[in-house]
């Protein structure tokens, strides 16, 4: 059943990283990072479910991070070889035919796609998949899906007023890394402020940020923001790859300006996800980062449940650079402001690589970083998931939710500002987050290990496991 996963990722793309940059990582450098950024953690282990097991597998349909995930699942069926795989090959091959009858346990891998227009709530709030219920669904975007198929409220949010009273706030099926933090760009954003005082003897600096409800908040708030021609960013809600990320300025723009910027951006968030629109969006400064060829960077840090300590630890990942110099282009764009890989090819991006190893003397030294900034900035990661994630635990044990929430892996972005080199929190990814191979070979199978970990904790393993 393992070959079928691989199958699947076939139709993905890939991005040539692991020789580049995977094996470039340095040694020593992951290994001190991955040692001194543990923070304890502890998950509960749920016994064995005794009903035919379901855990819906998704993924976005031909990127990269498919391979991601067909490793994590692979390592998941070398524990649990009873389980039957279902990918989009063999669900198109019996189309619509209900699953009720299947008499093995199954995971469904497929890309969301396929998968959401074919979900339903029973009445006990499980999740099922053509008619068969659902024990756990991996990755946390899938909360936003579920939102947009009115499946789920699963807006953190702002006030009562926003909330839809037909839609239930938690769901009898699981999420892995069920934690929303990583819908919702201002719910990192309010996290690192509050963390903003342990963070700083790290030298991690928090931005500041707004919250509009409406297209009308937003125009109003980003006025007043670029009144001194500052340059912001608005980010949507509950989507990734950089999927209608915005920005103003810098120089000072006109109301009709502002409002195209948000029209348009509405346009590429519904050319993506349907007729939904991308509010509540955040809003914050654009912290300008240290180049690379001219480009902005950033740094991702990935951290990884370690099962036999129970608690997170971080693993040094890749610096991206943006496709265009920054000083390229008049405004800021998605092409010469943003690093996100996936982003549409511009004319004239600069040749070369995108992808770098962090933790690599030659691109340390590029980000004006020393070894030992590495190490804290890893120390930071852990730190900032941890402290989200046990505030998730709380909220579930005061809702009294029968199962504990299960961490599997993440990443924390930091842009390494131009200036004061501090180093900026700007994003927080849960298991939705690709690129693994850009991390140490060494430390690849941390993601399936921290997966099947989750996993088994929550009954999900083959019995008496
Ligand atoms: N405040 C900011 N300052 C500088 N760059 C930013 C900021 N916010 C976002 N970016 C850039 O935009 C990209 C996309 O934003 P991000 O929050 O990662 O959205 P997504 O979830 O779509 O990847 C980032 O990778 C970064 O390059
Ligand atoms: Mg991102």
């Amino acid at each position: 059943m393992r070959d079928s996963l691989f199958r699947a990722a076939q139709r993905g793309k890939y991005f040539p990283m692991e020789e580049s940059v995977g094996q470039l990582q340095d040694d020593q450098l992951t290994n001190a990072a991955f040692q001194d950024s543990f923070v304890s953690l502890p998950t509960m282990h749920a016994p064995a479910r005794k009903e035919r097991k379901t855990i819906l597998w998704p993924y976005p349909r031909g990127t990269a991070d498919c391979i991601d995930r067909a490793n994590c699942a692979d390592h998941f069926l070398r524990f649990n070889p009873d389980y039957r795989v279902l990918t989009d090959l063999a669900l198109a091959f019996q189309e619509h035919a209900s699953l009720d009858h299947h008499r093995n346990d199954l995971i469904v891998f497929a890309p969301f796609e396929d998968i959401i227009p074919q979900l339903t709530l029973n009445q006990d709030g499980c999740i099922c998949f053509r008619g068969r219920s659902c024990q756990v669904m991996l990755n946390e975007l899938s909360l936003g899906y579920l939102h947009r198929q009115k499946l789920l409220d699963a807006r953190t949010s702002l006030s009562a007023d926003h909330a839809d009273h037909a839609m239930p706030r938690h769901l009898a099926t699981q999420i892995i890394n069920g934690s929303r933090v990583g819908l919702f760009k201002a719910m990192q954003m309010t996290h690192f402020e509050r963390m903003s005082g342990q963070l700083a003897g790290l030298d991690v600096a928090t931005l500041p940020h707004t919250v509009a409800a409406t297209e009308n908040e937003a125009r109003a708030q980003l006025l007043s923001m670029n009144q001194d021609g500052a340059a912001a960013v608005i980010r949507p809600f509950s989507a990734s790859q950089g999927t209608a990320v915005s920005f103003v300025g810098p120089g000072k723009m006109g109301e009709e300006e502002i409002a195209n910027v948000l029209t348009t951006q509405r346009e590429r968030y519904q050319a993506k996800y349907g007729n939904n629109d991308p509010y509540p969006v955040t809003m914050s400064p654009f912290a300008e980062a240290v180049k690379i060829e001219g480009c902005v960077t950033d740094a991702r840090i990935f951290v990884v449940y370690d099962p036999k300590e129970g608690g997170i630890r971080s693993i040094p990942g890749m610096v991206r650079r943006a496709q265009v110099p920054l000083a390229n282009r008049s405004k800021l764009e998605l092409a010469n402001a943003a690093t996100n890989l996936n982003a549409l090819p511009a004319a004239d991006a600069v040749d070369g690589p995108r992808v770098f190893p962090l933790a690599h003397p030659d691109i340390l030294r590029s980000l004006c970083l020393t070894r030992e900034r590495l190490v804290s900035l890893c120390i930071a990661a852990s730190r900032i998931w941890a402290d989200a994630f046990s505030k998730t635990q709380m909220e579930a044990n005061a809702d009294n939710r029968p199962d504990s929430p299960q961490f599997g892996y993440g990443s924390v972005d930091f842009v390494i500002r131009e200036g004061d080199h501090k180093a900026v929190p700007i994003e927080m990814n849960g298991s939705n987050v690709g690129s693994h191979p850009a991390v140490h070979p060494k430390y690849l199978d941390a993601f399936g290990q921290a997966t099947t970990h989750a996993l088994h904790n929550l009954g999900l393993g083959d019995d008496g496991i």
